[in-house]
């Protein structure tokens, strides 16, 4: 109950355009941005995924952020972000995984923009890379329950043109399993994750412990011996480290080898963990996020745990 009011309450302060500015322009929560935000720039996010490879075989997803945009301004500005960051990264020969939000490529000011600049991107990448399988793509983030249908039905409709494309679900919908089961007969790239969103009991599981219930029944279907006949790649996104050794249990039983399905992570969130786990030899990307509009991202991280009130405490009282 506690954790829901916290995470709701973070929620509205992502959505707040006068927190945000408060926020980003205040010198006390910068260091908020230097743990959770790679830098400003996509050299910065390109080089700390650069680091993050060539220290601990970690692999990246850059996400420039930027969330809720009803600007045409705006949406041009993501559009030549996540375009220059898949040129980037190609330069410097790493993997091209990006992450977006529809809502960033237009989806508020127009939903019938959004699949030619999402297409845009995804043939960027398939230009740029000789593999366009589960490693290189386009990973669409899931929003709040209004984008669960225009998601699914632009990721495939991208993928039903062949390109490199893979879709989040979250563990805390009701439709989730049914989406899941769709998607694997589809052999898709999938990222499961718990959810950063509060919805109602009628389509939402109200507890952590159905919340994880469900985290299970999912990693089961996903890492079983149907989804691997499909060729689905499962990507497992989550801190809890339970959820780790189940999906490697599962992975173990049902015949998938470490580099058949993947852990993510979030940058500045259990980083001895993801480290842990490539050191074992699984195989694990951190979603490294830059840009200058850090402070929704900051502050869903700090929801996340009602344990981070001190983080977030500390930035406003210093
Ligand atoms: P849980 O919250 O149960 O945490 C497990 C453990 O990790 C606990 O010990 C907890 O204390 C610790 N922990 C987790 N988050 C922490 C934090 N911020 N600070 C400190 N400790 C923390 N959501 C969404 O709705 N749409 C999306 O597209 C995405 N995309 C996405 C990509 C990736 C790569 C990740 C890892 C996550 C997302 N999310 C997301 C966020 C996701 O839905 C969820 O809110 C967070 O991952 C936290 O849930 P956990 O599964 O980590 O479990």
């Amino acid at each position: 109950m506690f954790r829901h009011l916290w995470q709701s309450s973070m929620i509205a302060m992502a959505r707040s355009k006068r927190v945000k500015a408060f926020m980003q322009n205040a010198r006390a929560t910068s260091f908020l941005r230097g743990k959770y935000v790679a830098g400003d720039s996509a050299e910065k996010g390109v080089q700390r995924a650069l680091d993050l490879m060539n220290t601990h075989n970690i692999r990246s997803s850059l996400f420039y952020m930027g969330e809720y945009v009803d600007d045409l301004g705006l949406v041009a500005e993501n559009l030549r972000e996540k375009s220059g960051v898949i040129e980037t990264l190609s330069e410097v020969g790493l993997g091209i995984h990006v992450s977006v939000d529809p809502t960033q490529i237009g989806h508020h000011v127009n939903p019938d923009i959004v699949e030619g600049h999402a297409l845009a991107l995804a043939e960027k990448i398939s230009a740029a890379v000789s593999d366009t399988g589960a490693l290189n793509c386009l990973m669409l983030d899931m929003e709040d329950a209004s984008l669960n249908d225009p998601t699914i039905t632009l990721h495939n409709a991208l993928q039903d043109q062949g390109l490199p494309v893979a879709l989040t679900l979250q563990a805390y919908l009701r439709r989730t399993y049914a989406d899941m089961e769709a998607q694997v007969a589809r052999g898709s790239t999938v990222r499961l994750v718990k959810g950063a969103f509060a919805a109602p009991a009628d389509i939402a599981y109200p507890s952590q412990k159905e919340i994880k219930e469900n985290s299970r029944k999912l990693i089961r279907l996903m890492l079983s011996a149907e989804a691997k006949k499909s060729g689905f790649y499962p990507i497992i996104a989550t801190h809890d480290t339970k959820l780790h050794s189940y999906a490697m249990a599962q992975a173990a039983a049902n015949g998938w080898g470490a580099d058949d399905y993947e852990f993510e992570m979030l940058l500045g969130v259990r980083g001895d963990v993801a480290i842990s786990l490539a050191e074992q030899g699984a195989r694990v990307r951190l979603y490294v996020p830059f840009g200058h509009d850090w402070w929704p991202h900051a502050v869903r991280r700090i929801g996340e745990n009602p344990r981070n009130a001190a983080l977030l405490a500390r930035s406003l009282f210093k």
